[in-house]
């Protein structure tokens, strides 16, 4: 199985390190549209016609299934991102709803993400159609973007942010909470100290990453994860701006350097 896995920039390499972890042997494509990054502060309009771009790209390297990492495309525009790709979609959104709805216990879910995730309430509408009386609070926290870019992730500036992002939060009562945005997990330990040991966090990036693995052929996926085998070293990576950071940054959320960087145009 070859996986296409898109996100605005550097943050999908979260979802892309939690599929590797359950997918030993299926072959991954990411790409990072970091010419045009951060998405999470711009319009759905501008969002939309971005990811449609790097639908098409993505579609031409031949992918099977396509995953959306962004949380900010996954909320205003994975329609458009169906409509333009015959092979399935699979966004961050629903995963990190079903996860959410089967670990709160009081139905009081906060989520947090970019400002256009937050501001189109789309993880709220899929929460409450789902379960009508849940509760819904949202905060934007788009300060943890560059954060976890520059590895400030556990220090007083990042412990600071996400005691004034959460107070609201906390305040409301949530006991569940869902790092709606890719660059999220990497502040997990921060943000749980801030919230208190009552309140569980769903990381969307490992939601996704279970649920694609359900989706794709058992078979299929299994057959070299037996023989412990790993695609890993096959896999592409490909950037729109020059790949001297996302490289460095992306050590820093992979834990190794990755090797084959290519740069393209969308
Ligand atoms: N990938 C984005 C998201 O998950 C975060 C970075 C950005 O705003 O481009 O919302």
């Amino acid at each position: 199985v070859k996986i296409g896995v898109f996100d605005s920039g550097i943050g999908g390499l979260t979802v892309y390190r939690a599929l590797r972890r359950r997918l030993p042997g299926a072959g991954i494509v990411y790409l990072g549209d970091t010419a045009r990054l951060p998405y999470g502060t711009k319009s759905a309009e501008t969002v939309g016609r971005y990811a449609r771009e790097a639908t098409a790209f993505m579609l031409d390297q031949g992918v099977e299934s396509l995953v959306v990492a962004c949380n900010t495309v996954s909320s205003v525009a994975l329609d458009e991102v169906s409509e333009a790709s015959p092979v399935p979609v699979i966004g961050v959104l629903e995963p990190g709803v079903a996860r959410a709805l089967e670990t709160t216990r009081n139905g009081r879910i906060g989520v947090i993400g970019q400002p256009a995730t937050i501001k189109s309430d789309a993880y709220g509408r899929s929460l409450r159609a789902r379960r009508p009386e849940a509760t819904v609070l949202g905060a934007a926290c788009p300060l943890f973007v560059p954060l976890a870019e520059e590895g400030w992730t556990g220090n007083e500036v990042a412990r600071a942010a996400a005691a004034l992002y959460l107070a609201g939060l906390k305040a409301a009562g949530v006991d569940t909470l869902v790092l709606g945005c890719t660059h999220y997990p990497l502040l997990s330990e921060t943000i749980a100290a801030e919230m208190g040991p009552e309140v569980v966090l769903v990381d969307s990036a490992e939601a996704v990453a279970a649920e694609v693995a359900r989706a794709l052929d058992p078979a299929d996926a299994a057959k070299r994860t037996l023989a412990g085998e790993s695609a890993e070293s096959e896999d592409r990576f490909f950037v729109t701006d020059s790949w001297e950071r996302f490289r460095e940054v992306a050590a820093r959320f992979l834990g190794r350097r990755l090797e084959s960087l290519e740069k393209i145009d969308l």
